[in-house]
């Protein structure tokens, strides 16, 4: 019989599964979670998403411990022994659990023989501690240290690493790591003392810096929403909300919408100004639908490519990119196993169609914004330099002025996600 800490462990044990065969964690998640209690819900994402996280510190304890190189491992086992070794050295669960309960969770999916090996393994691990010497010293070997017990791909290091120094890149890491904590904008413009000291009272805080962001320090962001008008959001994204508000002018193409979080901010911040909502995916639209219905939103929503889009002029467009999202990572557990310079230069080519699109849109005097939720250059602001060379009819808004700088949000600096942001203002005619 399975006790009664299986049921979270045989769905987390699900997710890696579907992620190693190139699922996405999230969706694969919301699948594998649905019939469990809250409680297990908890537990079982904890230990998915945490071993997915963690996926390259595991494998560098995994490789000592484990007689067989791991690619020659089946690699049902390899996840086995991930989950396993998650709890053993990640959690206050206790090892002799840790190991019967995931032995148990893969029963059915690994031949006994698997399972004297994947017992042997975690034994082993559990006996002799944890040796950090697999994983090197940041100081001599930064590559190695935050590749391995940093569990980011070396590539990505490796680029952080040429920009950056690397107390900000192992911060960087370390933030990657670290489940985000949970945000909201307050949508309504006005709030009284009184109202802050019921937000306070019901276990929100407010966030130095953003005077409309709080934090939700106890109970759930639903409890949460019940005293605050307010959507879940990251202060990096309200941050982007808040340059793109400045000053707008006119009707708004949100031309990248969905889920819709920032068009959600746009419309409240000035309720009477033309928004359309437009994406290229209708399933991710009715997403935005969904979050103008529980808000009160009216944007127009269209679905809609926007290299070939659907609208003649308008005088203000966002362009919130689809991009790599390395300033997201620790959001998407799996994103950074996902990434390859490759895919970075697809999304690059893609981004510099979109912004040629949009900008063809904007009317003279108008204002277009290009966003990203990632830290790469090649994303940001080397893409914004070739387009403003390529553009003379665009010039950075605000130039010369203090005002006139990209946003640029660094993870590690506020406990947040990244940002980039840019506002390009099109030159009147003659
Ligand atoms: C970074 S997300 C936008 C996030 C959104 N602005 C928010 O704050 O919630 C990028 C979006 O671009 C959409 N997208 C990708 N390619 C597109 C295209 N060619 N035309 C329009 N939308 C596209 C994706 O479906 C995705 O929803």
């Amino acid at each position: 019989m399975a006790g009664p800490d299986v049921a979270p462990r045989i769905a987390a044990f699900g997710v890696l599964r579907d992620v190693s065969a190139g699922a996405y964690a999230d969706r694969s998640a919301a699948d594998r979670f649905e019939h469990l209690s809250s409680r297990d819900r908890r537990l079982a994402q904890r230990l998915a998403y945490g071993a997915i996280r963690l996926r390259a510190r595991l494998d560098a304890e995994l490789s000592e411990f484990s007689k067989r190189p791991l690619y020659e491992l089946d690699p049902v086992v390899l996840d086995a022994l991930r989950l396993g070794l998650y709890q053993i050295r990640e959690t206050r669960i206790p090892a002799h659990a840790a190991v019967n309960e995931t032995l148990e969770a893969v029963r059915s999916l690994v031949s006994a023989g698997a399972r004297g090996l994947i017992n042997a393994v975690l034994r082993r691990a559990e006996r002799e501690g944890r040796n950090t010497g697999v994983f090197g010293n940041l100081d001599e070997d930064p590559v190695r240290y935050l590749s391995t017990w940093g569990s980011h791909p070396e590539w990505l290091v490796r680029r952080w690493l040429d920009r950056w120094p690397l107390a900000a890149v192992q911060r960087l890491v370390e933030n990657d790591n670290r489940p985000p904590r949970v945000t909201l904008r307050l949508l309504d413009a006005r709030r009284s003392a009184d109202d802050w000291d019921r937000l306070e009272a019901a276990g929100l805080e407010r966030i130095e810096g953003h005077p409309r962001m709080v934090q939700v320090t106890s109970g759930s962001p639903r409890d949460a929403m019940s005293v605050a008008f307010a959507i879940t959001q990251d202060p990096a994204a309200s941050s982007v909300v808040d340059y793109v508000s400045e000053d707008l002018e006119g009707p708004l193409l949100d031309a990248c919408a969905a889920p819709g979080g920032k068009t959600m901010g746009l419309w409240h911040a000035s309720p009477a100004r033309p928004l359309i909502a437009a994406d290229v995916s209708v399933d991710r639209l009715v997403k935005v639908k969904e979050a103008a219905a529980a808000t009160g939103a009216a944007p127009y929503l269209v679905a809609m490519d926007a290299r070939f889009p659907a609208v003649r002029a308008v005088r203000s467009v966002l362009l919130d990119a689809p991009c790599s999202g390395t300033g997201v990572l620790r959001r998407r557990p799996d994103a950074r196993w996902r990434l390859t310079p490759d895919r970075l230069e697809s999304l690059v080519a893609l981004q510099e169609a979109l912004i040629e699109a949009s900008a063809a849109l904007v009317e003279p005097g108008g204002l277009l914004t290009y966003a990203t939720c990632s830290l790469e250059p090649e994303e940001n602001e080397q893409l914004v330099e070739g387009f403003l060379a390529r553009h003379p009819e665009y010039r950075r808004d605000g130039e010369g002025e203090a005002q006139g700088r990209d946003l640029f949000v660094k993870p590690w600096e506020h406990d947040s996600d990244g940002a980039f942001a840019s506002r390009l203002r099109r030159r009147r005619a003659g």
